[in-house]
């Protein structure tokens, strides 16, 4: 059972039909879950980046990326945290809030944190419906396949969407390491049949991390619902990315996955030491940035 029925599934669009396209399309409303799963019925990749404020948030939905996840990742990248393991689904609420508010088009997706759904199905629910009614998120993120079952069906019976997260999970790093997973036939045929349960208890998308190409082609292919890949190769129907790292936030070496599409670092350090140089030596602020 797939949660999109038939009866509620758009009909599907011609592949020439770029007016209807996720990225570069026409359309201004918001995407939903469906528009999604659409995609993936016309072939057509999409595009997704993690968020974690109001103001970068904003510049994505204006550069048209369709989904923004307000990933765990925010621990690392934007808390300073170590890990993902200690974002609290109160930190996760109040900046998912932040995405929401700064778009009008992306999908918002907020991650349920490591201890706000593990517990069982009740519990998932009660910390997703604090995503959805305090945040305004239109789907949420779990990790595990077979794991997060019970989950994953409350929460579509319920009417809140669920993205899945396979492969390398990051809430698992004391356990599982961050390394490639679904190496070896035993490993290969459990990532599949995650993904097949995923799929069969509703969920409508499954992120693939660090999975060989190949599997996750191999899982792409099996799937009515999209693949969305991170270091799983090119036959994903959707790819992410960390924003920090492809924009060239995060500090030290990337990992291979990784593609910087710009060096915020570097301009932003320098930006900073020409206005404290400014600063120091009296050239700011100028006659034209005064008040009299
Ligand atoms: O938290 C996150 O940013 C994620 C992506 C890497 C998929 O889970």
């Amino acid at each position: 059972m797939t949660q999109i029925s038939a009866a509620h599934t758009p009909a599907p669009q011609q592949a020439n039909d770029s007016s209807k396209a996720l990225y570069g399309g026409k359309s201004n409303r918001r995407v939903t879950v469906r528009d999604l799963i659409a995609a993936k019925e016309r072939g057509e990749k999409w595009p997704m980046l993690t968020a974690y404020d109001a103001m970068t948030a904003s510049v994505f939905d204006e550069a048209g990326v369709p989904v923004l996840l307000v990933g765990d990742s925010m621990g690392n990248c934007h808390l300073g945290y170590d890990t993902t393991v200690p974002v609290t689904l109160d930190e996760m609420t109040m900046l998912s809030a932040a995405v929401v508010r700064g778009t009008s088009r992306a999908l918002v997706i907020g991650d349920l944190p490591f201890g706000s759904y593990q517990e069982g199905p009740v519990q998932a629910l009660r910390s997703a419906t604090r995503l959805v009614k305090e945040a305004g998120v239109g789907a949420v993120k779990l990790e595990g396949g077979e794991r997060s079952l019970a989950q994953t069906e409350l929460l579509v019976q319920s009417g809140i969407p669920v993205m899945s997260h396979l492969g390398l999970t990051p809430q698992s790093v004391n356990t599982m390491g961050y390394r490639v997973q679904g190496r070896g036939d035993e490993d290969a045929h459990r990532l599949v049949r995650d993904a097949k349960a995923a799929e069969a208890a509703g969920a409508f998308a499954v992120v693939l991390e660090l999975v060989p190409a190949e599997l996750a082609a191999e899982v792409t292919r099996s799937l009515h619902i999209p693949t969305v890949g991170i270091g799983a190769g090119a036959a994903c129907d959707a790819q992410v990315l960390v924003y920090t790292d492809m924009m060239g936030l995060t500090p030290g070496k990337m990992p291979r996955f990784v593609k910087q599409y710009a060096d915020l670092r570097a301009q932003m350090v320098s930006a900073a030491r020409a206005f404290s140089e400014d600063v120091v030596g009296g050239t700011f602020p100028e006659e034209s940035h005064t008040f009299h």
